[in-house]
C-alpha cells in the first residue's frame, strides 16, 4: 500500500522549504562570478527578464505537475504521458551530476570558515592563496569529504527538519549580513565604478553568451529543470496559492543573488584598480575577493567567519535537498532500503567529486571538450541537460497535456493572474528560445561556433 505523502504545513512551510533548496551556492558563489564575467548590468537585466518569464512559467508548471500527480519527476512525467517517461530519467540525472561538484565547492566554503575561525584569515587575502589551496591534492579533498560527510550525516540521521528550523533563522540573518557587507563594500574607494558596471546594462556587453549563461544560472539557482520542484509540488497542499508562492520564491532567490553580486563585484573593481581581467576570475571570484573586503573592515575576522558560516548553512540546505532527491530516485526505482541507498549514493558522490577537485590541480591537464572536470560537469548539467528538460517540459505542457491542465490545477486553489503570460511563454517563447540556446551552447562548446 502506498503511504500517504506527508504535506508541507501551509504556504509558509512550502515557500521556506522550496527557498531552502533554491537559495544556496548558486546565489552566492555562482551568480556573482557569472555576472562579473558576462557583462555586469547586462547580465543582471537579462537574468531578471528570464526570471519573470521563463523562470515563472517553468516553476509554475513543475509545481503544478507535482501537485496534480502527487508524484516525483520520474512517475509524474510518466503519468502525464507515457511517451514522456524518459524525461523523468533525464531530469533525474541533473542532481546526480550536480551533487558531487556542489560538494567540492561546499568544501571550499567549509575551509574558509575554518580559516576564519582559527584566525588565519590574513593569509587568505593574498592573491594566490585560493589557487594554491584548490590546486593542492589532499587539502581540498579533505574539505570536500567533510562537506559531503556533513550532508549525509544530516540526511542519514533524519535531522533535516532540525536544519530547516535553524535555516529559517539563518536565512534572514544571511540577507541582513549580505546587505550590510554590500553597503560597506560600496564605500571602498574605487568600488563605485564597479557598482555602475553591475547595475547599468550596457548594450556592448550583450552577446549570446550572456543569454546562455543567464539561462543556465536561472535553472541552477531556482532548482528548475531537474525534477526538484515537481517533488516539492507533490508535497504541497491543495489549497495553497501556487502563483504567489512562486513569486515569493523568485523574489527571495533573486534578491539574495543580487546582494551577493553587490557584495562582490564593486569590491573586485576596488581591489583590482579597475583591471577588467579580474572580472574573469570565474569560480574563484568569491573566495578571492571577499577576504580582501573583510580584511579592510573593522572586526572583519568576525564578520568573515559569520559570513562563511551562514553560507555553509545555505549550501547545506541545498546539498541536503540534492542528496535527498538522488536517494529517493534510487530508492523508488530499485527498492533499496534507506541506509544502504545513502551509503551507495555517498560513495558515488565521492567518486564523482574527486575528479572535480583534482581537476584544479594535478589533473588540470585532463580536459573534456576543453574544460576541467568541474567546469564540464557544471556545463553539461546547466547548459545542456537542463535546457533539454525545460524544452521538453514546455512541449509536453504546451502541446500534449495543454496549458489548460496546469491552469486548472493552479485555479483549483486561487486565481491565476499570470495565466496569459504563462500560456504564451510555455507554448511559444520557451520552446523556440530554449532550442536556440541549447544549440548555441552545444555548438560553441565543441568549438563549432563562436559566441
Ligand atoms: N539552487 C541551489 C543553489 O542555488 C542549487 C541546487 C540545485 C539545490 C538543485 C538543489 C537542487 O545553490
Amino acid at each position: 500500500m502506498e503511504k500517504l505523502r506527508s504535506s508541507f504545513t501551509g504556504k509558509l512551510g512550502f515557500v521556506l522549504a522550496a527557498a531552502g533548496s533554491a537559495v544556496g551556492l548558486g546565489n552566492i558563489w555562482r551568480f556573482p562570478y557569472l555576472a562579473a564575467q558576462y557583462g555586469g548590468g547586462m547580465f543582471l537585466l537579462v537574468y531578471i527578464i528570464l526570471a519573470v518569464t521563463f523562470g515563472f512559467a517553468l516553476m509554475i508548471a513543475e509545481i503544478a505537475i507535482g501537485r496534480k500527480t502527487g508524484l516525483s519527476a520520474i512517475g509524474a512525467y510518466k503519468k502525464l504521458d507515457k511517451r514522456f517517461s524518459f524525461l523523468g530519467y533525464i531530469a533525474a540525472l541533473v542532481p546526480i551530476i550536480i551533487l558531487p561538484y556542489y560538494s567540492v565547492i561546499g568544501g571550499w566554503v567549509t575551509k574558509y570558515l575554518f580559516v576564519y575561525l582559527t584566525g588565519n584569515s590574513s593569509a587568505a587575502v593574498s592573491d594566490n592563496y585560493f589557487t594554491g589551496f584548490i590546486g593542492s591534492v589532499s587539502e581540498p579533498i579533505i574539505w570536500f569529504l567533510a562537506f559531503v560527510g556533513l550532508t549525509f550525516l544530516i540526511v542519514l540521521f533524519g535531522v533535516e527538519k532540525g536544519i530547516e528550523k535553524v535555516s529559517k533563522i539563518i536565512m534572514p540573518v544571511l540577507v541582513v549580513l549580505s546587505v550590510a557587507i554590500a553597503i560597506y563594500g560600496l564605500t571602498i574607494p574605487g568600488a563605485f565604478e564597479g557598482f555602475l558596471y553591475y547595475i547599468t546594462p550596457n548594450i556592448e556587453h550583450f552577446s549570446a553568451k550572456t543569454v546562455v549563461a543567464a539561462m543556465g544560472q536561472l535553472f541552477y539557482s531556482m532548482s528548475l529543470a531537474m525534477g526538484i520542484m515537481i517533488t516539492y509540488g507533490s508535497y504541497m497542499k491543495k489549497d495553497v496559492n501556487v502563483e504567489s508562492s512562486v513569486h515569493q520564491i523568485e523574489i527571495f532567490d533573486t534578491g539574495i543573488a543580487f546582494f551577493a553580486g553587490l557584495m562582490i563585484i564593486p569590491a573586485v573593481f576596488a581591489f583590482s584598480g579597475g583591471d577588467q581581467a579580474a572580472l574573469n576570475a570565474g569560480p574563484g571570484l568569491m573566495f578571492v575577493t571577499l577576504p580582501k573586503v573583510f580584511a579592510s573592515m573593522p572586526a572583519g575576522n568576525i564578520i568573515g567567519g559569520l559570513f562563511f558560516l551562514l553560507v555553509l548553512f545555505a549550501a547545506l540546505t541545498s546539498s541536503i535537498s540534492l542528496a535527498e532527491t538522488v536517494i529517493s530516485i534510487f530508492r523508488d526505482k530499485l527498492g533499496w532500503n534507506r541506509i544502504f541507498t545513502c551509503i551507495v549514493v555517498l560513495i558515488g558522490c565521492i567518486v564523482l567529486g574527486l575528479p572535480s577537485s583534482l581537476g584544479n590541480g594535478i589533473w588540470s591537464n585532463i580536459k573534456i571538450i576543453g574544460m576541467d572536470f568541474l567546469t564540464f560537469f557544471d556545463f553539461i548539467s546547466n547548459n545542456v541537460i537542463m535546457p533539454i528538460v525545460a524544452l521538453l517540459t514546455s512541449i509536453l505542457v504546451g502541446y500534449i497535456i495543454k496549458p489548460k491542465v496546469i491552469i486548472e490545477e493552479i485555479e483549483s486553489s486561487s486565481k491565476f493572474k499570470g495565466k496569459k503570460l504563462f500560456s504564451v511563454v510555455i507554448k511559444y517563447i520557451a520552446p523556440v528560445c530554449l532550442f536556440i540556446i541549447l544549440i548555441t551552447s552545444v555548438l560553441s562548446a565543441f568549438g563549432l561556433m563562436k559566441i
